[in-house]
């Protein structure tokens, strides 16, 4: 039986059998990694870059995930901040590369300062015993992983390099991983339309599995096509403000590198993000 009616959240009252398929296709575990910045002191940057990486992404095609971070001045008891939500996850390509990276620039991190970095991901899931209103416990559950870490910026810290960042194994804590136990999907899906695309919703073991942080490294090509994406927005003719000097203005330069970012892009398939 299918729901196709464009339920809220209120209205979850059909009366289905979730049921659960346990398929090897549809199980296993999910990592998501904060790969930088990390818990160490870095020299101011003009765009600071935030960096996260998924594996085993495509598990994550029915939990309609989505990330969001947020800093905190640890000065100021989080009066002043920075915050985040990336909601593009779910039309991720996940096929296309794994691990996926997930990152974004910004600028407004240029003077010295330590910040509480939090981030979360958050998925969708399905409660598989779930036959009934008349049962006890909700259908769906909407859950996050909460970590922190914190970083500063300072006049002469180590100069932000996702390169060298990364290939060190042994800066990162239990802070900077997330992992999702996926164990199957169901059969049904008590709400449709864009919360549970197809109709099909995970199911999540708990509790959260352990993880081994500090396992994805950033190289080269990958670092050099996350600057290219955001030379590539700077560069934008319809972008007016914070513009580089060199972007090309020749407009069929700009498409040529345009097309050569879109390709590098998708070749290493990545969601890039704006602040
Ligand atoms: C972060 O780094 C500082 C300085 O190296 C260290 O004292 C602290 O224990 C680290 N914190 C975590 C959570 O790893
Ligand atoms: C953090 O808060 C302190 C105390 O209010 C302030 O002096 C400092 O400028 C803030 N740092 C940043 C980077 O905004
Ligand atoms: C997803 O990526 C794969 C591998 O790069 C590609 O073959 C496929 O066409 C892409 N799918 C879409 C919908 O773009
Ligand atoms: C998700 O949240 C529900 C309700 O709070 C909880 O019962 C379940 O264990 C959580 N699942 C995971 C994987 O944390
Ligand atoms: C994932 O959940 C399944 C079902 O609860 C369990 O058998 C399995 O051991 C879990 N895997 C990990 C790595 O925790």
């Amino acid at each position: 039986m299918h729901f196709r009616s464009r339920v809220t959240w209120s209205l979850l009252l059909s009366l289905i059998s979730l049921g659960i398929v346990a398929d090897a296709a549809d199980s296993g575990i999910i990592e998501v990694d904060l790969l930088f910045p990390r818990n160490e002191t870095y020299a101011p940057t003009e765009w600071m870059p935030f960096v996260f990486s998924i594996r085993n992404g495509e598990l994550s095609k029915h939990l309609n995930p989505f990330l969001r971070y947020r800093g905190w001045n640890t000065s100021d008891l989080g009066a002043h901040g920075f915050t985040f939500r990336n909601e593009k996850l779910k039309f991720a390509n996940w096929s296309s590369q794994n691990p996926y990276f997930v990152y974004n620039f910004r600028n407004d991190l240029q003077s010295e300062g330590t910040w509480w970095l939090d981030w979360e991901f958050y998925f969708l899931s399905c409660n598989e015993d779930f036959t009934s209103v008349l049962d006890p416990g909700a259908p769906v559950f909407l859950n996050n992983t909460f970590r922190r870490i914190t970083f500063t910026i300072k006049e002469g810290g180590q100069p932000v390099d996702l390169v060298a960042a990364t290939a060190n194994d042994k800066t990162c804590s239990e802070q900077n991983i997330a992992a999702i136990n996926v164990t199957g999907k169901t059969q049904d899906a008590p709400l449709s339309g864009d919360e549970l695309p197809d109709d099909i919703c995970a199911v999540v073991g708990s509790p959260e599995p352990s993880a081994i942080p500090c396992q994805v490294k950033v190289d080269s090509a990958v670092a050099a096509s996350m600057t290219a994406s955001l030379r590539d927005r700077l560069c934008d003719p319809l972008r007016t403000i914070d513009r580089p000097d060199d972007c090309p203005e020749d407009s069929a330069a700009m498409r040529l590198a345009v097309a050569g970012v879109a390709c590098l892009a998708a070749a290493v398939g990545m969601l890039g993000f704006f602040a």
